[in-house]
């Protein structure tokens, strides 16, 4: 079980890429359309937000079908086609694989509600609930039924988390992974995979909403070896990501070396909490570049040394836009989204772009709460509002911090609803269309930019496996590191700010070559300059 370090993914939220029916919502042959599009770009792997049967409270990670394709974006047949159409574009498919809770539409807790002990026993009932929160505000538990018990739902009361604890429930999700196995998919992104170990007896944990006595439980390190024999590990080659939430360094280098044969990489979310005040996510706050940078430090040299492999993100559709979060995006859009883009790609791990970063896309800049549809934000408005916020504030919260930030419609020309679709969309493309999209900006610096970093992964051993070191650790605008293999180093430079930089290079940079930057190539001398948001990489043999 291996897999290739000069890989770049793209993530897909199918929902909102291309709606080849005129139904509003984006669709798997909209996805076949577009594959020429991503051969361009250069990726490798699409991993696809799920298309499952659902009833959609949460976008579809409330399953209630785990191995069938919900009608809205095709059919079986055109998911066997877009597997087929894809490898003949050199592309392989990501699937997302929901596996700590379904929805209470799934078979499983419907025969549970109706009685049935054997399914009652794939969801984690109890008497007396804790006091742990739902992710999505409120008691993580909700009545089952009228039995007097309660079940557990990390997330929104529409999503029951199963039991891993009971054999029977393994089997069967190891089942739904064997399935789209044998469809020819080989990668996987396993969603909150940190949270699916869960203690036998369940206790009151006052610290941070409770997540201390469900995240990151040891047992979830064995769950994961088993769910690796029983499926994906059987493979030559497979690309798996667990998504961890609030977890540590020490337990993902657990996850992903591979001499433990649990998953490939991680994916975690420190990084983009430097602008929560307090730690709280519906707030505002300017990001904190010292903190930012010490994380990306500490993570990239820890995971580096202990042989864990990160994937790494600046956006997905849990996210608002980056370029909206770190950038002068009136002045310095193009520069900006070049040199987030370098200060991920030249780095060790596997780069993840989500569906329009490559064009620059930024929010959508809504004018009022009933353009939002996602269930987080909307609950979040109204604890807002309760907690004496003014609907102006609270709506500023939710425009700056809302999830429907990157969900918003792809935007590929300046047509009805930015050529996403012929309908009426799920939700309302972004105000940016007419000027930011596909059709403008293929030839534009962000998109070439991207097939250059992608590019230069794939030709540069260096940048593919190379060690991660921290350099200039006490700038306060320049995030930087050197990679190092073989002999070989590069320096990476990230300025962060709007304002030249000047800088000292370290010893034998001078001498060495501009592998890439944002700008034209300066000439290398001990004392440089960089540009507002410049990103500069110098290679040393
Ligand atoms: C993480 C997913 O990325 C998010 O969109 C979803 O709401 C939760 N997991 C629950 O499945």
């Amino acid at each position: 079980m291996a897999f290739d370090k000069k890989k770049v993914v793209y993530q897909i939220y199918p929902k909102s890429y291309k709606d080849t029916t005129g139904n509003g919502v984006g669709d798997l042959r909209g996805i076949i359309e577009k594959l020429p599009y991503l051969e361009e770009l250069g990726v490798d792997v699409i991993w696809l937000n799920p298309f499952y049967p659902s009833p959609q409270r949460d976008n579809g990670y409330d399953i209630s079908d785990y191995t069938a394709i919900n009608s809205l974006f095709g059919t079986m047949a055109d998911f066997e086609e877009l597997v087929a159409v894809a490898k003949s574009h050199g592309i392989d498919l990501m699937l997302d694989m929901v596996l700590n809770h379904c929805s209470i539409e799934h078979e499983w807790f419907q025969k549970a509600l109706a009685g049935d002990k054997f399914y009652q026993d794939f969801f984690i009932l109890r008497d007396e609930p804790t006091d742990w929160l739902s992710k999505f505000g409120g008691n993580a538990w909700a009545p089952f039924g009228d039995t007097g018990k309660y079940f557990l739902h990390l997330y929104d009361k529409t999503q029951a988390d199963l039991n891993w604890r009971n054999p029977h429930v393994r089997e069967e999700l190891f089942k739904v992974v064997n399935f789209w196995r044998n469809k020819g998919v080989n990668s996987f992104r396993f969603d909150v995979i940190n949270v699916i170990g869960k203690d036998e007896v369940l206790e009151d944990c006052p610290v941070d909403d409770g997540k201390p006595a469900y995240t990151d439980k040891p047992i979830t390190h064995d769950y994961l070896k088993m769910l690796n024999a029983a499926t994906f590990g059987q493979d030559q080659i497979s690309m798996t990501v667990g998504e961890m939430s609030s977890t540590t360094i020490e337990n993902c280098i657990g996850y992903s070396n591979p001499d433990n044969h649990e998953l490939s990489m991680v994916f975690n979310f420190h990084h983009l909490k430097v602008d929560y005040d307090n730690g709280q996510k519906w707030t505002r706050k300017a990001f904190d570049f010292e903190e930012l940078k010490n994380l990306f430090h500490t993570w990239g040299e820890e995971m580096s040394l202990g042989n864990g492999w990160n994937a790494l993100f600046w956006n997905n559709h849990d996210q608002p836009r980056a370029l909206n979060r770190f950038v002068d995006i009136e002045n310095f859009r193009n520069e900006g989204a070049t040199m987030l883009a370098a200060s991920i790609h030249l780095s060790r791990g596997t780069p993840y772009i989500y569906m329009g970063e490559e064009i620059g896309m930024i929010d959508p800049d809504y004018d009022s709460m009933a353009d939002y549809v996602d269930v987080e934000s909307i609950n979040a408005y109204d604890e807002l509002l309760a907690a004496g916020k003014s609907p102006e504030e609270s709506f500023a919260i939710i425009q700056a911090k809302s999830r429907d930030n990157s969900r918003t419609p792809m935007q590929w020309d300046d047509s009805l609803n930015a050529g996403f679709s012929t309908g009426t969309p799920w939700l309302k493309a972004g105000k940016s269309y007419q000027e930011i999209n596909v059709a403008n900006e293929k030839e534009g610096p962000i998109f070439t930019f991207y097939q250059k970093l992608i590019a230069l992964r794939k030709e540069t051993p260096i940048v593919a496996e190379g060690s991660y070191k921290v350099a200039y650790k006490d700038s306060d605008k320049v995030y930087a590191f050197e990679r190092e293999l073989n002999g070989q180093k590069l320096l990476v430079l990230n300025n962060f700010f709007g304002q030249e930089v000047e800088l000292e290079l370290l010893a034998g940079y001078e001498a060495g070559q501009v592998l890439i930057s944002n700008y034209d190539a300066p000439e290398l001398a001990k004392k440089i300059r960089l540009m507002p948001y410049q990103t500069l990489a110098i290679l040393v043999d």
